[in-house]
Formats: C-alpha cells, structure tokens, sequence
C-alpha cells in the first residue's frame, strides 16, 4: 500500500532523528509483524497498542513510541519497516503533549480550566480526598481499604449511606490518567449535580456508591516522574529482583496465569506470582469480599480505545445474563453518539478485545457482582495515553452518561 509521498517519507527520516515520535503500523506480513514484535521488545521502544507484543499480528493496527534518539539499529529496522508498510505518525510531538499533561497552570488565573479539567500529581489527589471527606461530612466518607506495595493508603470515597450499592476503580493502570481524572470528574458531578440531574439523584437516592480514586498510587507516581510515563505496572520488586511490576489487571484470581498475562516480572502483562499477590488487588478484592451483598455494579475505567466491556474475557463462553450485559452497555454506547456524536465499541471482552484471564471484571462477576463493566475511555489512538487537559471534560462527560444510564438500568433489574 504505497499511501505516502517521497517527500513525507523523507520528511520523517529526518524528523525521526532527532525528536520523539508515536507512529501507527499495520503489518500486512508475517515478517513485517515479527520485525515489530522484535522492535518492540527494545527497551527505549514503547508499545502503546496492543498492550503486549503476543497480541501483533497481520492488520492489527500497532501504536509504537519512538524516541528520538533510539539505537540506529532499532531506528533502521522502524525506517525500514516505514518504507514497506503503510504507516502514519500519530504523534509527531510527545514531549509538548507530556509537557501539557503535567503543566499545572492553577496558579494561573488567565487559563479558564477548572481543578477538573487538569491531572493532578498523587499528592493533590490525596489532598483532593481529605478535602473532599470533610466538606462533605454527612454525604461522603474515606474509608481506607489497605495499601499499595510502597505503602501508600488506598482510601475509598463512599458517597450516600444506602441498601443497594456501586463500585468504581480508576488508576488501575498506571499511564492512563485519563481513568484518575474520571474518578475525580464523578464525585464532584455526583455532589455538585445530586437534587439537580434527576438521574444523578435516583442513583444516590438508592445506592451507595464507593470510588476509589488510584488504585495504583505507587505506579501513577511514578509515571509522574522523568521518562517514565509509559508505566503500567504497580512498581513491586520481584522475587529475583529482575524486573518491577505486577499488571494489577492480570492478578485477579479468575483462570490466573493463564491467557494474555505472563508469569514473567519483565512483561507488561505479568500476572505475578500467585492470585491476589499484590497488596493493590488484594485490598479491592477483599472491600468486595466484605461488600458483595450490596454491591450490585462493578465498574474499572481504564483508557484507550472507547470501549465497553463486560465479561467474560477469560473464556468465551457466554455470561448468563449476557443479554442484559449487551443491552445496558448498547444503550451507553448509542446515547453517547446521540449526545457527543462519538463511536464507543462494546461486547465480551474474549470477543470484543482479547481473551485475557485475571481480570477484576471477570472476577467480580465471579464473586456474584451481576453487572461489571471494563470502561475504556477516549480516545482511539489520536493522542493515545497523552489526551490533553482539554479533553478531559468531553472524555469525563462520555463516561459519565454511560455510568449513569448504566447504573439507572441496574437500578430497574435489581
Ligand atoms: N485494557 C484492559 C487490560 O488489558 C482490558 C481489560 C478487559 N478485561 C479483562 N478481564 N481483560 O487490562
Ligand atoms: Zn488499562
């Protein structure tokens, strides 16, 4: 597919040497996906889509982060590769767009965004959480569920003493700040709009609802640090020191070690060394254990790809009540391109994304928690993990709608 120009082609020899670049491959050949996979394992070379090199193959559209001062070799093998596939940079400029995602411009009076529509540090999540506890003493409450492996507290916001109840988890995955704002965008629409949104105010009416905020602090952290934004993992140290990092969405205890995670400490996906190794994923699972006889929806907002998935993924066997599972998530999805005009996926996650067993969607579901949802927000690939600020309220407010009609529709059945 010969879709670019000499001069573009050119172009991006030369921007390549010397600036960072995200770039978008579709293989076509077998050769050209193992060049990929052999590419991607180079450690200055990042992997943005697909999450791990197993899931590379023929027309499968592959997101890479290139440095820009990567090894000639590794550089060679991408041009090469360039000049045979069709291909497209997606992003030409990383670094300005890591730059504004960490620009803290409150101090500036002139800008017109909102505490909400910024990322915030952990250090001002933490300080949102307390704050946020004690303005609101008779509507929410921080309740500390445990703490990550580097020691820092886990606290869940309750919002609404209530029967029934819903939980949501952001931050599960490190680089996807995107799902922290959401958290954060959630319980300040919940206690700004309740008595006001008539479906803001059914759902607190009659349900608690538990947020918990980060609950991978440790590796948020660090993707806050130098170099380092493309962490996923938590940041645990191995057994043989090696590697650092359990992928907390691979250490559920559902079919564990089994499909898309790796026992490997090196890989993205490792699933760690045992179920509910990670102190991260066993102090959610463990609130859910205690609360499973109210919590009736279970949602975990992750990012990119505007995606809604239910279970299963560790099989693709059908749930029971997949039809009520299709049919919240369908309307989710087509009020969403009603109101914003934007396309969001939907379906089993073995089916829709890739079979991948130690999820905490399929474990909740396990658990007895009927409705459980894996939200992937914006956006598709344009910016990828560095969504700018300004997106922040468009990919919140999608989100939002969908958590709502969802959990209204839970509401109807339970
Ligand atoms: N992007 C998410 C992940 O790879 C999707 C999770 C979907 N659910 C699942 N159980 N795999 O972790
Ligand atoms: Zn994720």
């Amino acid at each position: 597919l010969k879709l670019y120009s000499i001069s573009l082609l050119s172009g991006y020899f030369l921007f390549f040497k010397f600036s960072d670049q995200v770039l978008s491959i579709t293989p076509q050949t077998q050769e050209q996906v193992d060049t990929l996979r052999n590419v991607s394992t180079h450690y200055e070379v990042v992997l943005w889509q697909p999450v791990s090199n197993e899931y590379i193959s023929t027309q499968v559209q592959v997101h890479l982060y290139v440095p820009g001062n990567t090894s000639s070799h590794i550089s060679f093998q991408v041009n090469h590769l360039c000049l045979h596939v069709y291909f497209r940079v997606l992003l030409a400029n990383p670094n300005v767009l890591t730059e504004m995602q960490m620009k803290n411009d409150s101090t500036d009076p002139r800008s017109g965004s909102t505490f909400y529509e910024r990322y915030h540090t952990l250090e001002e999540i933490y300080d949102w959480i307390n704050r946020t506890a004690q303005d609101n003493p008779r509507t929410v409450k921080a309740i500390l569920i445990g703490s990550s492996y580097e020691k820092r507290p886990l606290y869940v916001l309750k919002v609404k003493p209530n029967r029934k109840a819903m939980w949501i988890d952001c931050g599960i995955h490190a680089r996807e700040w995107i799902s922290p704002a959401f958290c954060l965008w959630f319980v300040h629409h919940s206690l700004s709009f309740y008595q006001q949104n008539s479906e803001i105010t059914r759902i607190l009416d009659s349900m608690d609802v538990y947020v918990l905020p980060v609950m991978n602090p440790d590796g948020y952290k660090y993707t806050w640090t130098i170099k380092r934004r493309w962490w996923r993992k938590n940041r645990s140290i191995s057994k043989s020191g090696f590697c650092v990092g359990v992928d907390l969405n691979r250490n559920f205890d559902v079919d564990w070690g089994i499909k898309g995670s790796s026992q490997n400490p090196c890989e993205e996906i490792n699933c760690g060394p045992f179920p509910e190794s990670e102190p991260e994923a066993q102090a959610v699972a463990n609130f859910l254990r205690r609360h499973k006889d109210t919590v009736q929806l279970y949602i975990t907002i992750h990012s990119y790809s505007q995606m809604f998935i239910f279970p299963y993924s560790y099989t693709f066997d059908q749930a029971e009540n997949h039809n009520d599972l299709l049919e919240m998530v369908q309307e989710a999805a087509q009020r969403i391109k009603r109101y914003y005009r934007n396309t969001y996926t939907y379906g089993p996650g073995a089916a829709t994304l890739y079979p991948c067993s130690g999820g905490s969607d399929d474990w909740a579901y396990k658990l007895g928690i009927k409705y459980s949802f894996t939200f992937e927000l914006q956006d598709r690939g344009e910016y990828g993990f560095l969504l700018p600020p300004s997106h922040i309220s468009g990919a919140c407010n999608e989100a939002l709608l969908a958590v709502k009609t969802i959990a209204v529709k839970v509401l109807e059945k339970t």
